[in-house]
């Protein structure tokens, strides 16, 4: 595997700082060493530099429209370049807003993609439904074909061309829906796993429909965007938006291991580490390091162990 990684130090799809840490937290715990430690040829390509926007004042509920929108055209473009180079991108956020430029610039280079979003939130909040104005609340409703007709045009955000299909979507993890969200899920029959689905048919079942939802039609490369707030805020309370009875451990990273087993995996997006909001050392060490296992989940490494091609007893 060859990973192309950038950080995206940007807090300014919600109001809680400290998620730009975020980047150089999850490289401060090891990812690149680990990464290559398990085989992978890793370049980095450092953070990606944001311009603040001086006068930005919401846009009906949305807040910070304009800063969001041009971070993101900044992490498109870096993604595009990532992929460019051959690389599987690898998106360190930041907050989810980013979900824009990094799925923008993933499909810029690709023709069709599959998007795998595993969170406690649905994040598709159009300008009107969204009850907070938060940006990271609503990557999705810019991204979505079938949603374009509900966007209204918002200062520093009408660049974004929808990208990906309504029926190439599948949650994994949702427990924390506004209600417009629940209409739009079950309006455009968008595939959700929900936490109720997870604890119906077990997470590996969940995978199995996963792959199966996604390869009916043809098989596309996969964008993964991973909340660390999909996981159970006792195993990652160091985020901005906890919510109760997540995934646990294991199930998080066995949804990394099946789609690391598909081959697919194209770009990836790890957000919402939010270092101020842990209490304890512990709890921002226990939300990284979990990060980081993702991550490495994602690019091969198994539970059960391994060894090189060559190895032999001596
Ligand atoms: N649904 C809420 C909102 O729209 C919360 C979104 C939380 N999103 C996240 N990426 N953590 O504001
Ligand atoms: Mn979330
Ligand atoms: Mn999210
Ligand atoms: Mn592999």
């Amino acid at each position: 595997h060859s990973v192309g990684l950038v950080g995206a130090p940007f807090s300014k799809g919600q109001p809680r700082d400290g998620v730009e840490k975020g980047p150089d937290l999850i490289r401060g715990a090891g990812l690149v060493e680990k990464l290559r430690g398990q085989g992978c040829a890793v370049k980095d390509y450092g953070n990606v530099d944001f311009d603040d926007v001086s006068d930005d004042s919401p846009v009906g509920k949305v807040r910070r429209p304009r800063t969001v929108g041009l971070a993101n055209q900044r992490l498109a473009d870096a993604v595009k370049a990532i992929k460019e180079d051959g690389y599987v991108s690898v998106m360190l956020g930041g907050d989810h807003s980013l979900a824009i430029g990094s799925i923008l610039g993933h499909a810029a280079s690709q023709k069709g993609l599959s998007v795998v979003w595993v969170d406690a939130h649905a994040d598709i909040n159009t300008p009107l439904t969204t009850p907070t104005g938060n940006i990271h609340g609503q990557p999705l409703s810019y991204l979505i074909k079938e949603l374009h007709c509900k966007i209204p045009a918002v200062p520093g955000l009408s660049w974004i061309k929808p990208c990906v299909s309504a029926d190439d979507i599948v949650y994994i993890g949702l427990r924390d829906l506004d209600p417009g969200e629940h209409y739009i899920l079950k309006s455009l029959g968008i595939k959700a796993y929900s936490m109720t689905e997870v604890d119906r048919l077990g997470i590996a079942k969940v995978m199995e429909e996963t792959c199966e939802h996604m390869f009916s039609r043809g098989k596309k490369p996969i964008h993964l965007s991973y909340d660390i707030d999909a996981i159970d805020p006792t195993v990652t309370p160091a985020t901005g938006t906890p919510v109760v009875g997540g995934l646990t451990y294991r199930e998080g990273i066995y949804i990394t291991e099946v789609i690391h087993q598909t081959g697919l995996l194209s770009a990836l997006d790890m957000v919402e580490v939010n270092p101020k909001r842990g209490k304890t050392d512990d709890e921002i060490k226990s939300t990284v390091d979990t990060a980081v296992d993702v991550v490495l989940g994602c690019f091969g490494r198994t539970r059960e162990g391994s060894h090189p091609p060559n190895y032999s007893v001596p």
